[in-house]
C-alpha cells in the first residue's frame, strides 16, 4: 500500500512541476567555456547569487525567460549539482525558505534521513569506539537523498515547466564547463580518497587536474534526462534506484529501494520572529539554525549592541555569549521534531531568554562549565551551499542544501554521476561525541530510521515594512547559524553595507568546545582584549560563503557573494 502511495505522489509531484505549462521552447543558453566571476551587481529585475557563476547565471535566464524566484532557485541548484560537486547535489538534502509575493511564508525540508536499517549504536564498536570514519566517509556514512523530492515540492509555486528548468543543467553536464583554478585543486585533494571510497572509478578521477579544463558528467546527465521525463520518480524508482542500491551493495551501504520509496520533503510552518520591528523568517526543526539565531538575536535585543560598535570587543564578548547559551541548547535539546519533543516555544520565549543571561558578564568570559544545558519542568573543508534569490513579482527565496562534508561521502553512485552525501554523521553517534564540526549531542539528536539527523543550516529572509528586505545564508557546518547572526547584526545593528557584512572577518564560538574561533583578519587589538577577559581564542581561515540580497531604499536588488570562493551575483 504504502508503495502504491509513493508511486501515485512520484507521479502527482510530476504533474505539479509540468509539462502542461506553457513556456516559449527558446532553450536557455549558456557558454561553460567563458564566464567572468561577477561578486556584486545591483539590478532592478532579479538577482540570484549563488556559489558558482554558471548556476547564478541559469537562474537568471530562468528569471529572464519568466520564470519567478522560484522557478531560478530550482534550475540554480539543478545547474550546482553538476558545476559545484563539492556541495551542490542530487545526492544530499537542504532547505528551501520562501517569501512569496501573496504574503504566504513557506519553508520546505528535504534533509536526508537514516535509512530504514539504521539505528542508534550503528557507529559504536563492540568496545564502545565511536567510529566517525564510518560516519563521515563511504557508503555507510549516507542518508536518504532528499533534494530531487525537494525540488518537486518547491514546484508547487513556479511558473515554467520542469523540463525547462532542468535543461540548462543537463547540457552543463552533457557538453561540461570549464573548471576554475579553484576546482581544480579541490579535485586533486580529493583523488586519494576517491579511489578509497568508490566501487566504480568515477569522472573525477585523474592524475591531474588544471584550471581550464573540461569537465563532463554523461552517467549525471543521464540521471537528470531521467528525472526530467519521469519526475521524482526518475530518481527514487527505476534506473536511478536501482543504480543506488547496487552501490550500496558493493560498498556496504544499508540504503534500500523501499527507503528510497518512502523518502518525502515536508512543507513546514517556517520559524519566525520579531527583531526590532524586523521579520526574521528561518527554517524550523530539523534546522537548528531558525531557533539558534531567534535565541542569538533575542539574548542582544535590549543590550545596545549598535553603540557598542562594530568588532568591538563589547560586541564581539555580547554575541560570544549569547551563542554559547544558544548552542548549550542545541546540544541537549535539538532534533527531528518529528521524532523527539523539541521544547521550542520555551527555550525561545522571551523570559527564558532574559533568564539565560542573567549570568552574562559583561567584564569576562563564562566558562562553558557554568552554561549547563537547563532542565525544563516537563521535560519535553567542509561544503554545503547556498543561494539566494529574489524577483520582482516580490518573491524571495533562501535556500541551503548540502552533502555536509566537501564532496559528501565521497562515494559517487556507480553509473549515476552523483556524490552520496555523509549526513549520518549530524546526528550524535554516541552521546558527548563531536560530530566533524565539534557538535555533541544526545537523545534529541540520536538515530533512528527515518529521522533526519540536526541541521545548522539557516537559510533566511527578513522582512522590513512586511516586504522583502534581505535573503541570506551561507555553509559552514555549525559556524553557520552564528554567521548569520553576526551577518544580519551587521546590517541591522552597525548599519553596514551587504558587502562589509558579509567580507569582513567573522567569529564563531558554539559551547563546547569552548573556543572562540576568529577569522583571519579579525583585528588584534580586539583579539587581545578578549583573551584578557578570559576567551580561549584560535584563529582560523575562512568561516563560510554567505550569498546576500537586499533590497536597497529605491527598491533595486543588491545581490553580493561571498569573496571566500568562486562564488558568483548575477541579475538583470
Ligand atoms: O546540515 C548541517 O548542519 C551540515 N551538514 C552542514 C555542512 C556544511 O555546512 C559544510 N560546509 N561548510
Amino acid at each position: 500500500m504504502q508503495k502504491i502511495i509513493a508511486s501515485l505522489f512520484a507521479a502527482i509531484l510530476l504533474m505539479a512541476c509540468n509539462n502542461s505549462r506553457q513556456s516559449s521552447s527558446s532553450s536557455i543558453v549558456i557558454n561553460p567555456y567563458n564566464y567572468t566571476v561577477v561578486k556584486k551587481v545591483v539590478a532592478e529585475n532579479g538577482a540570484v547569487v549563488s556559489a558558482h557563476p554558471l548556476a547564478s547565471k541559469v537562474g537568471v535566464e530562468i528569471l529572464k525567460a519568466g520564470g519567478n524566484a522560484v522557478d531560478a532557485a530550482i534550475a540554480t541548484q539543478l545547474a550546482l549539482a553538476v558545476v559545484y560537486p563539492n556541495a551542490g547535489n542530487l545526492g544530499g538534502g537542504g532547505f528551501f525558505v520562501a517569501r512569496l509575493a501573496n504574503g504566504e511564508q513557506v519553508s520546505i525540508d528535504y534533509r536526508e534521513k537514516a535509512p530504514g536499517k539504521a539505528h542508534r549504536d550503528m557507529y559504536i564498536d563492540a568496545d564502545g569506539t565511536p567510529r566517525t570514519d564510518k560516519s563521515q566517509d563511504g557508503h555507510l556514512a549516507g542518508g536518504v537523498p532528499g533534494t530531487v523530492f525537494g525540488l518537486f515540492t518547491s514546484c508547487k509555486y513556479t511558473k515554467l515547466p520542469f523540463a525547462k528548468l532542468i535543461q540548462p543543467a543537463i547540457d552543463l553536464a552533457e557538453k561540461g564547463f570549464v573548471i576554475t583554478k579553484r576546482e581544480a585543486s579541490s579535485l586533486n585533494n580529493l583523488q586519494k580518497d576517491l579511489k578509497k571510497y568508490n566501487t566504480i572509478m568515477p569522472v573525477f578521477v585523474k592524475d591531474k587536474w588544471n584550471e581550464g579544463d573540461t569537465l563532463v558528467q554523461t552517467d549525471l546527465a543521464n540521471t537528470l534526462k531521467r528525472i526530467k521525463d519521469k519526475g521524482a520518480a526518475g530518481f527514487y524508482e527505476g534506473e536511478t534506484a536501482r543504480l543506488i542500491v547496487e552501490e550500496m551493495k558493493r560498498g556496504g551501504g544499508i540504503i534500500s529501494y523501499e527507503d528510497l520509496k518512502n523518502y518525502n520533503a515536508k512543507p513546514r510552518e517556517p520559524h519566525s520572529f520579531m527583531y526590532k520591528g524586523y521579520k526574521i523568517i528561518g527554517m524550523p526543526m530539523p534546522s537548528s539554525g531558525g531557533l539558534l539565531v531567534h535565541q542569538m538575536m533575542k539574548m542582544i535585543e535590549n543590550k545596545n549592541i549598535g553603540a557598542m560598535g562594530f568588532h568591538s570587543t563589547a560586541a564581539v564578548q555580547l554575541m560570544t555569549e549569547a551563542a554559547r547559551r544558544a548552542y548549550a541548547d542545541r546540544a541537549e535539546y535539538m532534533g527531528d521534531a518529528d521524532f523527539y519533543k523539541v521544547p521550542v516555544q520555551q527555550i525561545s520565549s522571551d523570559v527564558y531568554l532574559q533568564e539565560r543571561m542573567k549570568n552574562y558578564d559583561p567584564a569576562k568570559a563564562t566558562p562553558s562549565t557554568e552554561i549547563k544545558p537547563r532542565i525544563l519542568t516537563g521535560k519535553e573543508s567542509e561544503e554545503t551551499t547556498h543561494l539566494s534569490v529574489i524577483d520582482k513579482e516580490g518573491n524571495a527565496v533562501s535556500v541551503t542544501t548540502t552533502l555536509n562534508n566537501s564532496y559528501g561521502s565521497r562515494t559517487v553512485i556507480g553509473g549515476a554521476g552523483f556524490f552520496l552525501n555523509d549526513e549520518m554523521d549530524d546526528f550524535s553517534i554516541k552521546p558527548g561525541v563531536p560530530n566533524m564540526y565539534g557538535a555533541i549531542g544526545g537523545e534529541a539528536n540520536a538515530i533512528m530510521p527515518g529521522k533526519r539527523m540536526l541541521s545548522s543550516m539557516t537559510p533566511t529572509i527578513v522582512l522590513k515594512d512586511n516586504k522583502p528586505y534581505i535573503v541570506v545564508g551561507t555553509p559552514g557546518g555549525t559556524t553557520i547559524p552564528t554567521q548569520v547572526f553576526q551577518t544580519l547584526v551587521n546590517i541591522l545593528e552597525f548599519n553596514m553595507s551587504a558587502e562589509d557584512a558579509v567580507y569582513k572577518p567573522k567569529f564563531h564560538h558554539q559551547w563546547l568546545p569552548d573556543t572562540l574561533h576568529l577569522e583571519r583578519g579579525f583585528p588584534t587589538s580586539t583579539k587581545d582584549a578578549l583573551i584578557k577577559m578570559g576567551y580561549a581564542t584560535r584563529e582560523r581561515g575562512a568561516i563560510g560563503r554567505t550569498e546576500i540580497i537586499r533590497v536597497l531604499p529605491n527598491g533595486k536588488f543588491e545581490a553580493v557573494a561571498d569573496n571566500r570562493g568562486d562564488d558568483g551575483a548575477e541579475g538583470f
